[in-house]
């Protein structure tokens, strides 16, 4: 759909906040805390952003962009491109990364610009009066995004901040954290890989159980392709034989031959292009699934993903 961004504002060091809104005025679909939208930066660049407003409040939407370092072009452009005034196209909020009902009290951590969609929980968890504790983990105070609301917000004495250059007491201890918290406690982290992956490592230590541990990540941890072999890949429906080559993605060789699947992040991360699979093993390179979902191997991400047997039946 299309809106219009009404404002462009510079919230800390490399961050832009955008608001947007129906370009007539009209309310925009609703969504739940945790939920993201797709926004077409530029024809053929689309980049996954998590919805940072009040889940309560349908006239606008905000996100809030870091100009990664390491950027595929997505965040770079974004902050070039996109001004206040523009009319951009986007999708409907979606959410892989929602609130369990069943958490008895609620452990959100943001690593980062991870804050957002971790901030989205925090409001709503605030407006149910629900059991919740936040810990936003930042480089230095002055590159801590959503400062003022933070402090401003009625939820501000249940944020812990936590900063890189500060002293050590103020430091997260994530196994600490971690270690003492009721059975019905639900964790919920966001932030860059290797953040992520510190996080998620000491609740597996603590013995958190995947049921009560939910995560969302923003990038890929890049995987070496220097061993990419051949496979094949078998369309069940038409009984079509695709192969696919060392350097090409089953997403990049099935539309060579006019098959197309959707995609978006085209890195693993968003889940659009999830394809079921009927027979063979697929060689899961996404983080858009858990373990126990890869385990399964009745789906995959063909953006990404490539196959450890040598035929790959596709429910297509
Ligand atoms: Fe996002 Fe494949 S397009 S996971």
């Amino acid at each position: 759909m299309k809106v219009q961004v009404l404002t462009k504002h510079l919230e800390v060091h490399d961050i832009y906040r955008y608001e947007l809104a129906a370009v007539d005025g009209s309310p925009l679909p609703p969504f739940t805390a945790g939920a993201h939208i797709d926004v077409e930066i530029k024809p053929g660049l689309i980049r996954q952003y998590s919805l940072c407003s009040r889940p309560d409040e349908n006239h606008r939407y905000e996100i809030a962009v870091l100009r990664a370092p390491d950027s595929r072009g997505g965040s770079d452009a974004m902050h070039l491109i996109i001004n206040a005034g523009d009319v951009i196209t986007i999708s409907e909020p979606r959410n892989h990364f929602p609130l369990d009902t069943r958490a008895t009290k609620s452990i959100l951590i943001a690593g980062g610009i991870g804050v957002t969609p971790i901030l989205c929980m925090a409001e709503r968890l605030s407006q149910q009066d629900a059991d919740f504790e936040m810990h936003y983990c930042a480089r230095s105070k002055d590159r801590m995004a959503f400062r003022d609301r933070i402090a401003r917000a009625k939820y501000a004495s249940q944020v812990q901040t936590h900063f890189d250059d500060g002293p050590q007491e103020q430091k997260l201890d994530i196994d600490r954290l971690l270690a003492h918290q009721e059975s019905g406690a639900h964790l919920y982290v966001c932030g860059p890989t290797g953040f992520m992956t510190w996080v998620l490592d000491a609740a597996a230590r603590a013995g958190w159980g995947p049921d009560r541990v939910h995560r969302e990540y923003f990038s890929t941890t890049p995987i070496s392709t220097a061993d990419d072999k051949t496979f094949s890949v078998k369309l069940a429906r038409s009984g079509l034989v695709i192969p696919i080559a060392s350097d090409q993605s089953v997403v990049e060789a099935l539309a060579a031959k006019g098959v197309s699947i959707p995609v978006s992040c085209e890195q693993g991360i968003c889940g659009t292009c999830l394809t079921r699979v009927i027979d063979g093993e697929p060689d899961h390179r996404d983080m858009f699934m858990t373990d126990a979902e890869h385990a399964v191997n009745d789906q995959f991400t063909p953006c990404c993903s490539r196959s450890k047997s040598a035929m790959l039946v596709l429910d297509l």
